[in-house]
């Protein structure tokens, strides 16, 4: 039998590398629009997303429909080599919908209900709403089913971003069904959720509310958890009414998604699509220069999910809302942050938005063009990642990113976190650290979700993954009995799936692998541990780590006395141990990974591995590749904003200056080269 490459290798089957922008025909005169084609496909755009907030246009009262717009459109982008993604426009539903359907309006956590007037007003697991939602899919793209130029869909716009709890009473029943639908006795759900603490203890499933912050104190955390689990089944059931909706009427086109926001589990969401999508806006990270891990991130998450994916909305200028303001990208950074996403596995990169809206909510987040209509330097360096995509496009399709350090990812240990976080650091967090160290090296490195497979992996590291089943268990031990290397940190496998702490001395499933038990866990501040000569500051939490007698780890750090010598058990004790198996290595940090001691404990991991850098350039040069069976593309992106010199370990040639590289070279400030070797 045949396995399935890693989800995370997975190339996106697109014909074409995908540039364009997201465009409202609707929010435009004719005379504004006359000249976007011509301009468009002169900048190298060849898809456009639409229709995503435009039911108003296309229904303007309960089912007259009017498409005349977008048939318009879709034709003179078409004859211009332009194509269309367009979008189920669920997101923003017209007035006259939810005119008497004060029921299908989303609750907040203080009971109001919300009002027409923004957007994702309507609440996504309302019966009511869903049939509507079924609808107008049908209308939609039922009329676009053979048009030649339509080549996607982009189900709803960002699902969650705003609000992803909702308190209605279509929610609480649905919440309901669900955990009959899991526990089928009530039984079955007090012994899963230890109902006998706080007398919790329920007799039908119809008292079972959603946790709601109304109640004198902190909530039961398998409660909690089984409703954050149920937000994400729910919002992946009406996307998968969309998706059904839409393979049913046209089999060639391909269905995708564009955001990764909380509470949604994007390994399975993702399973419902061709591939994902997500919008990346690095000014979101903060000012005045955002961080380029974070925008990393962002695209990992998504790739984890997906394997290869699209960025359809790519912050293209500053972004002005209400409340604030973000960051203008430098001059260079916007082709720098495009580049970035292909380096991640995009395969297409959509920047927002084609031209600045003149009014609504988002009169000042800047679009391509501006609301003068006169392309300015944005416009040209828009035209220049089009110019560079269409030549480079076709080298890339078909590879996908090498990843040989993983960092391992699943929505139910975020989750998990979320119910019981006494402010400690949460696994994205520790995410976040690992990879701003193993890209400090230069390594092939990134996010997979812990339910792919981890096929071609050299190691794993395992951030906050409280939460452990005997099933994950066994696999992380086949890794490391199959030569692969397992680094985890505090709490690991202490509880099971439904939030409970296991009786087991942890690591419980993985104490043999680990070769040691926890005997203690705690805070006192500032902890340090020594590893070797050096003493590494290790925040607040310690565990106290035992080597197993038989067949148990070594030590590699140990915890340091409290710096005024209070009394204290974990001083002398194990802090960082390693068991060797075969060629296979488990390390365990009885502490989090944090920016203080990830140098440290990430090199302490490095010296015994055979990971290789993929080039050797200063921490602010991201490097990462992509490949396919002969082709190897190397990318490096300068996020300096002063010029900085990469050496490679072999020639090869920049595909974007067309130029022969040997050894070292320069890269200009937010410079990008991708260099091609066979
Ligand atoms: C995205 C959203 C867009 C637009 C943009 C700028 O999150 O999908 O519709 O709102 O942000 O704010």
């Amino acid at each position: 039998m045949n396995t399935p490459p890693p989800r995370h290798q997975r190339p996106t089957r697109l014909k074409s590398f995908l540039f364009g922008a997201p465009y409202y025909p609707e929010h435009w005169t004719p005379a504004d629009r006359r000249d976007d084609a011509k301009r468009m496909a002169a900048a190298g755009v060849n898809v456009v997303r639409m229709g995503e907030f435009a039911w108003d246009r296309i229904e303007p009262s309960r089912g007259k429909y009017d498409f005349s717009l977008f048939d318009e459109t879709i034709e003179k982008l078409g004859s211009s080599g332009i194509e269309t993604i367009l979008c189920t426009p669920t997101a923003t539903p017209p007035v006259w919908l939810t005119r008497g359907h004060a029921d299908w309006m989303r609750v907040d956590v203080d009971g109001r209900a919300m009002a027409h007037g923004s957007r994702q007003h309507c609440c996504t697991n309302n019966p009511g709403f869903q049939k509507e939602s079924a609808r107008i899919t049908n209308a939609f793209a039922g009329h676009y089913r053979e048009n030649p130029h339509v080549i996607g869909w982009q189900t709803d716009n960002e699902l969650f971003c705003h609000m992803s709890e909702c308190h209605c009473p279509a929610c609480v029943t649905a919440f309901q069904q669900w955990l009959k639908m899991k526990y089928r006795s009530i039984g079955h759900l007090n012994a899963a959720w230890g109902c006998a603490f706080w007398a919790q203890t329920y007799d039908r499933f119809t008292d079972i509310p959603i946790p709601h912050p109304a109640r004198p104190t902190y909530p039961n955390p398998g409660h909690q958890l089984d409703y954050y689990r149920f937000l994400s089944d729910g919002i992946r059931g009406f996307q998968s009414q969309q998706v059904a909706i839409l393979r049913k009427l046209n089999r060639s086109w391909w269905v995708s998604h564009n955001g990764t926001f909380d509470h949604i589990d994007h390994w399975t969401f993702a399973s419902d699509l061709d591939f994902y999508g997500v919008d990346v806006y690095p000014g979101f990270s903060g000012k005045p220069d955002p961080d380029p891990v974070w925008a990393t991130l962002k695209n990992e998450d998504c790739r984890a999910a997906s394997g290869n994916y699209v960025v359809f909305e790519q912050q293209g200028g500053a972004g002005g809302q209400h409340p604030y303001l973000l960051a203008t990208p430098r001059p260079g950074q916007m082709r720098l942050w495009a580049w970035q996403a292909v380096a991640h596995g995009a395969d297409g990169v959509l920047h927002f938005r084609w031209r600045t809206c003149r009014f609504g909510a988002e009169i000042y987040w800047n679009g391509i063009l501006d609301h003068d209509n006169i392309p300015r330097r944005r416009y040209e360096e828009f035209a220049r990642e089009g110019e560079e995509f269409r030549r480079i496009g076709p080298h890339l399709l078909g590879t996908v990113p090498v990843i040989e350090a993983a960092i391992l990812v699943q929505n139910d240990q975020d989750e998990a976190h979320r119910t019981m976080p006494m402010g400690l650091p949460a696994p994205s967090d520790q995410r976040k650290h690992l990879y701003r160290e193993l890209q400090r090296h230069h390594l092939p490195c990134g996010l997979v979700d812990a339910s792919d497979s981890f096929a071609g992996l050299k190691v794993i590291f395992l951030p906050g993954f409280v939460l452990m089943d005997e099933a994950l268990a066994s696999r992380l031990r086949d890794f490391v009995k199959n030569g692969g290397t397992v680094v985890a940190s505090a709490r690991t496998a202490t509880r099971d799936r439904f939030n409970r702490v296991l009786a087991s001395t942890p690591p419980g499933w993985l104490g043999e692998l680990f070769g040691i038990t926890v005997e203690e866990f705690g805070a006192h501040d500032p902890l340090t541990f020594s590893c070797g000569k050096k003493s590494v500051p290790a925040g607040s939490v310690y565990e106290i780590v035992k080597p197993l007698e038989s067949d148990g780890a070594t030590t590699i750090a140990r915890w340091n006395p409290l710096p005024d010598h209070a009394p204290h058990a974990a001083p002398g004790t194990a802090a960082f141990t390693l068991r060797k198996s075969g060629c296979g290595r488990a390390y365990y940090a009885g502490t989090f990974f944090s920016a203080e001691n990830s140098t440290e404990l990430v090199s302490a991991v490095l010296k015994e591995s055979d990971l290789k850098p993929l080039a050797n350039a200063p921490a602010e040069v991201e490097i990462t590749c992509r490949a396919a069976n002969r082709r190897k593309l190397t990318f490096a992106l300068n996020h300096s904003g002063t010029a900085q010199a990469v050496r490679m370990p072999r020639g090869g040639t920049d595909l974007i200056t067309g130029k022969s590289i040997r050894g070292q070279f320069r890269l200009a400030a937010y410079g990008v080269a991708v260099i091609e070797t066979t």
